[in-house]
């Protein structure tokens, strides 16, 4: 089942705008130093030099309880570092809490800007577009599920949400702002994992691969994440100009340049953003056991909030935005009455509320109660409104 036809993949691609220039050497070349994946130093064949290492040592010595309590109150990117951490795991902190000395003030803050005016579009994007297709992500899906973090979908959902709403906060690349902080926990995190996941007899049994989260892996999840919602918003013809475009993708070039990818590697405009993605993201999508599961816990918590739509409703939106395709893999539920009305009413919602159309459809409130309610489940960061923090984990999932 893992292994999708070309037509499949491109039938998939078309239906999530991720198509592109297919020549798959090129892949990871066009941004980095040549044929890099046939010469085995491709992202594939990148980890994290600088915290892999630290992470085994600082969970092989018994420290990971500490850090996290330690951490708990580092929040802003200009907080000091706080006490109570190990010192190679201060001075490794003190090396790389900082913006690359290319990010651009500028655009950083244009990029925040543009994810306020737009936050409910971003919002839905990330939250029922990346967020379920990250469970068609076999690796991604795969080491979520179980890793220790997977056997608590909300509390996880959550604190990615974290990594989300401090990434579109205004400020959040400022020294008042909180995106660098959580994005270096993210990193440590992932480091973690590297080490971790590998003792698990049950992630070995299914990966495909020895240690996860590649450079490569992080960058399918960039386009799963920055450029499909980049596709979506100008698919949607939500006014988007080429200044916000660039801004978005700087944004988005910083975070993933925080969370360990080389300069080299990371996409330099949404075209090549776009090429890569159609090579390595949309022929990789496929259901797996672990994924179906979690698509079925992550929208199972989204229902629980009133959204003010029926689960049949939400179910045909995910088709909506993720295609058919990948609804039946999940085996999302027909509701053939709310796909016609999310086919029809949605763009004619779109169209209103930016001002290209001047006919309110009559269902104008119900799409609007639903948008700002997803909108406000990632506001309140899952429920409690309060910082979730992220925390090193120190075992696998169990079973
Ligand atoms: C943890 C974001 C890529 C697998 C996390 C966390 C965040 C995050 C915020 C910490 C919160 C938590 O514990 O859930 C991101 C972003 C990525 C990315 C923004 C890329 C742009 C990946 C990839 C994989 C992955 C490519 C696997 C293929 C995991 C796992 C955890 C984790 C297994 C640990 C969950 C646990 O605590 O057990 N990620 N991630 N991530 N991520 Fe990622």
């Amino acid at each position: 089942m893992e292994n999708l036809s070309r037509r499949k993949a491109l039938s998939l691609g078309v239906a999530l705008g991720l198509v592109g220039a297919a020549n798959p050497v090129q892949a990871w070349a066009s941004t980095g130093t040549g044929a890099g994946s046939a010469a085995g130093t491709g992202p594939e064949w990148i980890w994290d030099d600088a915290a892999d290492p630290l992470m085994a040592s600082m969970l092989d010595q018994g420290h990971v309880l500490a850090i996290n309590t330690a951490w708990a109150s580092w929040v802003n990117n200009d907080d000091p570092l706080p006490g109570g951490l190990p010192a190679e795991f201060a001075a490794y902190l003190g090396r790389v809490n900082r913006l690359p000395s290319w990010a651009d003030q500028t655009k950083l803050t244009r990029a925040a800007d543009f994810n306020r005016r737009r936050d409910t579009y971003l919002f839905m994007l990330y939250g029922l577009g990346s967020g379920i297709m990250s469970t068609v992500i076999p690796r991604e899906a795969k080491s979520v599920y179980w890793s220790a973090g997977g056997a608590d979908m909300q509390d996880r959902a959550a604190k990615t949400f974290t990594f989300g709403y401090d990434l579109s906060e205004l400020g959040a690349f400022k020294p008042t702002g909180q995106f660098v902080v959580t994005a270096n926990k993210t990193r440590v995190v992932h480091a973690a994992v590297r080490h971790l996941l590998p003792q698990s007899p049950h992630w070995r049994a299914v990966a495909d691969e020895t240690v996860p989260i590649s450079a490569a892996d992080i960058l399918v999840t960039f386009h799963s994440l920055g450029t499909y919602v980049h596709r979506k918003l100008l698919d949607w013809r939500v006014p988007y100009p080429a200044a916000d475009q660039e801004a978005f993708l700087h944004s988005w070039q910083v975070a993933v340049h925080l969370l360990g990818v080389p300069y080299e590697h990371i996409p330099r405009t949404w075209a090549e953003a776009e090429r890569q993605s159609a090579q390595v993201l949309t022929p990789i999508l496929a259901p797996s056991t672990e994924g179906i599961e979690l698509a079925g816990e992550l929208l199972g918590l989204t229902a629980q909030i009133d959204l003010g739509v029926t689960r049949g409703f939400l179910n045909e939106f995910v088709r909506y935005v993720l295609s058919d395709e990948v609804g039946d893999w999940l085996g999302l539920r027909r509701d053939y009455a709310s796909a016609a009305l999310v086919r029809t009413a949605w763009p004619a919602y779109v169209l209103f509320r930016e001002g290209l159309s001047p006919v309110m459809p009559g269902t104008f409130y119900m799409l609007d109660q639903f948008v700002r309610a997803l909108a406000m489940l990632f506001l309140n960061k899952g429920s409690s409104g309060t910082t979730t923090p992220i925390t090193i984990p120190t075992g696998n999932r169990a079973a």
